[in-house]
């Protein structure tokens, strides 16, 4: 056994894993996926052909797109068995800990679950990403006393989604911005919550127990949770005028600004926040909301020049999901829904080429402690 190596706080730029999946290029701006540009991706493809392209290696033609989609929208697990269970959790429940319960109560009743074999890990994926939208927000509006909205399967993917939350016909324009958001989300490289699901599945647990692990890290608010606190900071300053002075008020007291910086992205732009950026000028002008957009700006160029730091996707998401009439609560769900996609494909991938995660440790604690004499 070779002696541990050098210690890196928070693994901080440790390579994990050997992956065919996704790389941020931060050099060139890039974020690779299956070789593509994730903002093309965006700009060009729907977040059904990305979860293909992410599990099965290719983008899928136009004919198999809308059989993919029509695959996906049957392959739902009884959410009408699982919705009503919400009323059992406690008061105060955060939709992060909905979200956490529904995927372990679902892997009780996956026929395939335990199967590690591509084919058996896909069939469970196309499940998850099947069920999600329904469990997310029928159990949002069953717990918020609204009525409950049915799953259309006949209506694509994210305007499915996005109606199902809101009760709203959105616009085609709306859906498309939400469509992207999902995109935009979907994988990420090595994240604390994908690298908490290959932790996981290393040891030849489930899939379902490897994307709980995930969903309980992607609610920290260093992580997921941070889209909800923008939206509640951006609600709470209101006027771009106000702006930097509320910044330096935080930073003053040593305050992290949800929404801004990344490991990875140093002193760079995230290539997706920018994305979201454009999305949300888009929708502003038509909403009325160009004084929402003036105020995101504000907040951007403040932070630069008081800390030199960059938004990241969640400072921009939160704005978009906001004029799309999500409420608050649901952003962080909706991340990890999205992101199911990039971790079912991290998942099967560990299975297929595993070595047990385990690390050594530099012990600081005492030595020599004697019980006896
Ligand atoms: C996501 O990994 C991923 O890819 C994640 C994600 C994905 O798609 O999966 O991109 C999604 O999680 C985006 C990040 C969302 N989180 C936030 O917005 C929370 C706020 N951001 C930070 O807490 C922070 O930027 C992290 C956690 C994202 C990264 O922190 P690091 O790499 O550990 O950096 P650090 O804490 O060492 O900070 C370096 C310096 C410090 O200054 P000094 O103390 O040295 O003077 O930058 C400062 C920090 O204080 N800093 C911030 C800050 N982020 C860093 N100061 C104020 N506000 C911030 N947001």
């Amino acid at each position: 056994m070779a002696e541990p190596e050098e210690y890196r706080p928070g693994l901080e730029g440790v390579i994990a894993a050997e992956t065919a999946i996704s790389y941020l290029d931060v050099a060139h701006e890039e974020i690779v996926v299956r070789g593509y540009n994730l903002i093309d991706l965006a700009e060009h493809v729907s977040y059904l052909d990305v979860v293909h392209l992410l599990w099965y290696g290719r983008l899928p033609s136009a004919a198999e797109s809308a059989r993919w989609a029509a695959e996906i929208a049957a392959a739902r697990l009884d959410t009408e068995r699982i919705v009503p269970l919400i009323d059992q959790l406690g008061p105060g429940l955060h939709m992060m800990d909905w979200l956490r319960t529904a995927v372990s109560v679902l892997g009780t009743w996956d026929p395939d679950v335990g199967q590690e074999d591509a084919a058996h890990v896909w069939a469970q994926g196309r499940r998850l990403v099947g069920s999600l939208p329904a469990v997310l927000a029928q159990g949002y509006r069953r717990r918020q006393l609204l009525p409950v909205i049915p799953s259309d399967p006949a209506r694509p993917y994210a305007a499915n989604f996005l109606h199902m939350m809101t009760g709203r016909e959105p616009s085609a324009a709306e859906a498309r911005a939400f469509d992207q958001l999902l995109i935009a989300y979907s994988e990420h490289e090595m994240p604390n919550s994908t690298f908490a699901a290959r932790v996981i599945s290393s040891t030849l647990a489930d899939l379902y127990g490897a994307l709980t692990g995930a969903v309980a890290s992607l609610k920290g608010r260093l992580h997921g949770g941070a889209n909800e606190a923008v939206m509640r900071m951006l609600l709470e300053v209101g006027d771009p005028a106000r702006m930097r002075a509320y910044l330096e008020d935080r930073l003053a007291r040593k305050e992290r600004i949800m929404g801004f910086g990344h490991r990875v992205y140093m002193r760079q732009p995230d290539p997706r926040a920018m994305l979201m950026k454009q999305v949300l000028a888009e929708l502003a002008g038509p909403a009325g909301r160009q004084d929402l957009y003036e105020l995101c700006v504000a907040g951007e160029e403040a932070m630069y020049a008081l800390k030199g730091l960059y938004p990241n996707l969640d400072y921009y998401a939160a704005p978009v999901y906001y004029l799309l009439g999500v409420p608050i609560e649901l952003y962080t769900p909706i991340f990890f829904v999205a992101r199911v996609a990039g971790l079912v494909a991290h998942v099967q991938e560990q299975y297929a080429h595993n070595r047990l995660f385990r690390p050594r440790v530099r012990y600081t604690g005492p030595r020599g402690l004697r019980v006896g004499p």
